[in-house]
C-alpha cells in the first residue's frame, strides 16, 4: 500500500502521524511511504530521519494526498484539506465527528474511508488510541499545577514536595481513571499528599493497591468534595462519563470555600469540564482567575509536549496502521473487531450510530 504522512496544519499542532520507526516498519513490510517535507519537525523528527527509514519526502501536502492510498495523521482534516481527500482513500486519524457537523458532511461528500482513533475499542471497552493522550495529560497536569501554585502567577505559593520541617502540598484528584492515576503518581513522586476520589470502587481499590501510603482514596460525593477543597492546594479534574458531558463536581459557589491561590487543572475540559467555571483555554493563554482560584483548562494539553505525545500516540496506532496496509481496510476490520469499531464513515455512509444521533439526523445527510 502507498501510505502518506502529511504535515499537520491545524493551529498549534506539532505532532505528526508517524515516526521514522513507524516508516521503517511499513517499508520493511514492502509498503511505500510518502512523508511531507518537514512534517515531523515540530516533534523533533527531520526529513533525513524519515529518508533513512525508507520514506520518500514530498514537497507539498497536495502531493501527499494525491499519491497515497492511506493517510495517517493526528488531527481531523481541516477545511483546506477537504478537497485533497479522494474517493476510497483511507484516513486514519482522530476525527471527533460528533463535535463537527461540517467535518462529517465534508467526509461524507469526499467518500473516503474514515477510521477514527477515538472510537477504536478493545474487548474491555477501553479506548486504546485515546489512553496515551490521557496518560500525557494526567502527568502534565501536575507539572502545570505545580507551576501555577507559584506566587508570581497568583498561586498559593506552595511547593508541592514541601521541605524538611514544612509539610508538603496537598493534591486532590477527581477521578481515578487514566488521567487521575497518572496525575496521582506524579504528585506522589514529588512528595505531595494526594487524595483520589472516584465513584467506581474497582478504580479506588486499584489506586489503593498501587499507590504509596501518602496517597489516600475516598469516595466521590458532594459532601467529601466540599470538605476536601478547603484544605487542598491543587485540584485535578479527571472525570469522564463516557459519551456524556462531564458532571460539575465543583460548582461556582464552592470556589469561595477554597483558599486564595488554590489551583484547578481541569483536564476534563474537552468534555465540558468537571468544574462549573471551566472554559477552554490555550497554551498561549492557559489560565484565568475567578474568586482568587487559578483555573488551568487547556483543551489539548499533549500538544505542548509533541515529542512525547507523538511517540506515545504512534506506539499504539502503528500496529493498526500496519494491519490496514497489509490487509486493506475491509479484511483488516473483518479480522480485528477493535479496529472495526474505528470505522465511522465508509464511502459516503455514516456507519457509526452515535454520529447520526449526535446531529439528530434521521438519515445520512450529504
Ligand atoms: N485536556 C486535555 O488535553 C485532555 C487530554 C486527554 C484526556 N482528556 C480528558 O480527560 C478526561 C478523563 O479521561 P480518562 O482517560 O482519565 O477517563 P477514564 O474513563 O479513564 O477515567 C474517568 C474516571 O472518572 C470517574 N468518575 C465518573 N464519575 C465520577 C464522579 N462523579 N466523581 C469522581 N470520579 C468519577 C470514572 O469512574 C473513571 O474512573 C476525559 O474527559 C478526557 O477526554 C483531556
Amino acid at each position: 500500500m502507498i501510505v502518506g504522512i502529511p504535515k499537520e496544519i491545524k493551529n498549534n499542532e506539532s505532532r505528526v502521524g508517524m515516526t521514522p520507526a513507524g516508516v521503517f516498519e511499513l517499508v520493511k513490510n514492502n509498503h511505500k511511504v510518502y512523508v511531507q517535507s518537514d512534517a515531523g519537525e515540530g516533534s523533533g523528527f527531520f526529513n533525513q530521519d524519515y529518508q533513512q527509514a525508507g520514506a520518500v519526502i514530498l514537497d507539498t501536502i497536495g502531493q501527499v494526498y494525491a499519491m497515497s492510498e492511506m493517510i495517517v495523521k493526528v488531527k481531523e482534516p481541516i477545511e483546506d484539506e477537504y478537497d485533497l481527500i479522494q474517493q476510497g482513500q483511507i484516513l486514519f486519524t482522530y476525527f471527533h465527528f460528533a463535535s463537527s457537523e461540517a467535518l462529517t458532511k465534508a467526509m461524507i461528500k469526499q467518500k473516503a474511508i474514515c477510521i477514527a482513533y477515538e472510537t477504536v475499542e478493545d474487548e474491555e471497552g477501553t479506548l486504546p488510541l485515546l489512553t496515551p493522550m490521557s496518560e500525557v495529560a494526567g502527568r502534565m497536569a501536575i507539572q502545570q499545577g505545580a507551576k501555577y501554585l507559584e506566587k508570581p502567577v497568583k498561586g498559593r505559593g506552595v511547593l508541592l514536595g514541601g521541605v524538611p520541617g514544612v509539610a508538603p502540598g496537598k493534591v486532590l484528584v477527581l477521578g481515578a481513571g487514566v488521567v487521575g492515576i497518572q496525575a496521582a503518581k506524579m504528585a506522589a513522586g514529588l512528595g505531595a499528599h494526594v487524595t483520589i476520589l472516584d465513584v467506581n470502587m474497582k478504580r479506588l481499590r486499584y489506586a489503593n493497591d498501587v499507590m504509596p501510603p501518602h496517597v489516600v482514596t475516598e469516595f466521590s460525593n458532594e459532601f467529601n468534595i466540599r470538605r476536601l477543597i478547603k484544605t487542598h492546594d491543587l485540584i485535578i479534574g479527571g472525570v469522564l462519563l463516557k459519551g456524556a458531558k462531564a458532571p460539575n463536581l465543583i460548582t461556582r459557589d464552592m470556589l469561595k470555600e477554597m483558599r486564595p491561590g488554590t489551583v484547578i487543572v481541569d483536564v476534563a475540559v474537552d468534555q465540558g469540564g468537571c468544574v462549573e467555571t471551566t472554559k477552554p483555554t490555550t497554551h498561549e493563554d492557559p489560565i484565568y482567575i475567578i474568586d482568587d482560584v487559578v483555573h488551568y483548562s487547556v483543551a489539548n494539553m499533549p500538544g505542548a509536549v509533541p515529542y512525547t505525545s507523538t511517540m506515545a500516540l504512534t506506539n499504539v496506532t502503528l500496529p493498526y496502521a500496519l494491519k490496514l496496509a497489509n490487509l486493506g481496510w475491509e479484511a483488516a476490520c473483518e479480522k480485528d473487531a477493535s479496529l472495526k469499531k474505528g470505522l465511522n464513515i465508509v464511502e459516503g455512509n455514516v456507519v457509526y450510530q452515535e454520529i447520526i444521533e449526535a446531529f439528530g439526523w434521521e438519515e445520512i445527510v450529504a
